[in-house]
């Protein structure tokens, strides 16, 4: 639908809404990182049944030494290859200020610094941190132009920046420990291989992991226990919607949106040793609500 210019997305951003940007990759749906009801926004608007950690966009190499338990491999890979289309994942720093739903609840980080001129441009003027995945409702292929946006998610303004250069998702390398291959991209491994001056594993099983494998989820120590209305003894109260025994509530308006946004922050305060059990009040289930399901029904097995 509409295009707009970069201080016009970089309005849409600080009002907590979602833009699709050009990067040197592909077009993603960006949001600031730090606002769950904005990174929210990003997975409804995908359509995706589940959360799926998000890619994070930095300016410069001091934001993602901030965000990041950072180490030698990680200098060594980005001052080869940034800005440009390489993901590392490290793990988050102890407070680090991104959004848990960001990253799915993971203790990781999968974080870039891109290199098209837009994209920096646009990190530049709001000095936000950008989680964006690719901009794409869910199970379909990544937009390298502005126009695929626009068909396949009509209504999200698009920031034109014309054809994207490599046209492949990022290479993804898992550094927090030796270094592993999470996804191929225009980084080969005989180019990190030179890099490192070491192996690359490649993830168990020969095969590569594409998009969406990563079955890694967060879930709590703790028991849980779906569609309570109250809470047992000892049990901590998750609620939904009204309620005067809640220990921490997802959103007394019943807001999903809002409710996403808090999901992980809150299964994790819970999650301590002073309850038997996290009971969690009934999440309808329809459109964020599915995917808030799906992960605690996971965290629930
Ligand atoms: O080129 C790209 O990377 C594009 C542009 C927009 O930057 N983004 C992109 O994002 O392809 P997306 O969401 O379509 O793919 C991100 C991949 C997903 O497969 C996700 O599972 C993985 O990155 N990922 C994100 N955080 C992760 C983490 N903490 N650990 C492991 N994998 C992670
Ligand atoms: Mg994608």
């Amino acid at each position: 639908m509409s295009t707009i210019n970069i201080s016009h997305a970089a309005e849409e951003l600080r009002a907590g809404n979602i833009v699709a940007i050009p990067t040197e990759t592909v077009y993603g749906l960006a949001a600031n990182a730090q606002n769950g009801e904005a990174v929210a926004k990003i997975y409804e608007a995908k359509g995706r049944p589940s959360f799926n950690p998000l890619i994070i966009h930095v300016e410069d190499i001091a934001q993602a030494r901030a965000l990041t338990r950072w180490n030698a491999n990680a200098e060594t890979l980005a001052s080869a290859f940034w800005p440009g289309p390489l993901t590392l994942v490290l793990p988050r720093a102890e407070h680090c200020p991104i959004s848990l739903l960001a990253s799915a609840g993971m203790d990781t980080l999968a974080i870039r610094m891109p290199a098209h001129r837009m994209a920096r441009e646009l990190l530049r003027e709001t000095g936000f941190l950008l989680a964006a995945p690719s901009a794409n409702r869910s199970g379909r292929i990544s937009p390298t132009r502005a126009q695929h946006v626009q068909e396949e998610l009509p209504g999200i303004p698009v920031l034109d920046g014309g054809p994207c250069e490599v046209g492949l998702e990022s290479t993804i390398v898992n550094i927090s420990g030796e270094p592993t291959l999470l996804r191929p991209g225009a980084v080969t491994v005989a180019m990190l291989e030179r890099a490192l001056n070491a192996r690359i594993r490649l993830h168990a099983g020969s095969e590569i992991l594409a998009p969406g494998m990563l079955e890694s989820h967060y879930a709590p120590a703790l028991p849980v226990r779906l569609n309570a209305e109250h809470a047992n003894p000892g049990e901590a109260l998750l609620a939904f919607g009204p309620s005067d025994e809640a220990t921490l509530n997802l959103s007394e308006s019943n807001n999903l949106r809002e409710a996403a946004a808090n999901l992980f922050a809150y299964l994790r305060a819970l999650d301590t040793p002073a309850y038997t059990a996290i009971a969690i009040m009934p999440i309808p289930e329809e459109g964020l609500g599915v995917a808030i399901n799906d992960r605690l029904r996971r965290a629930a097995a």
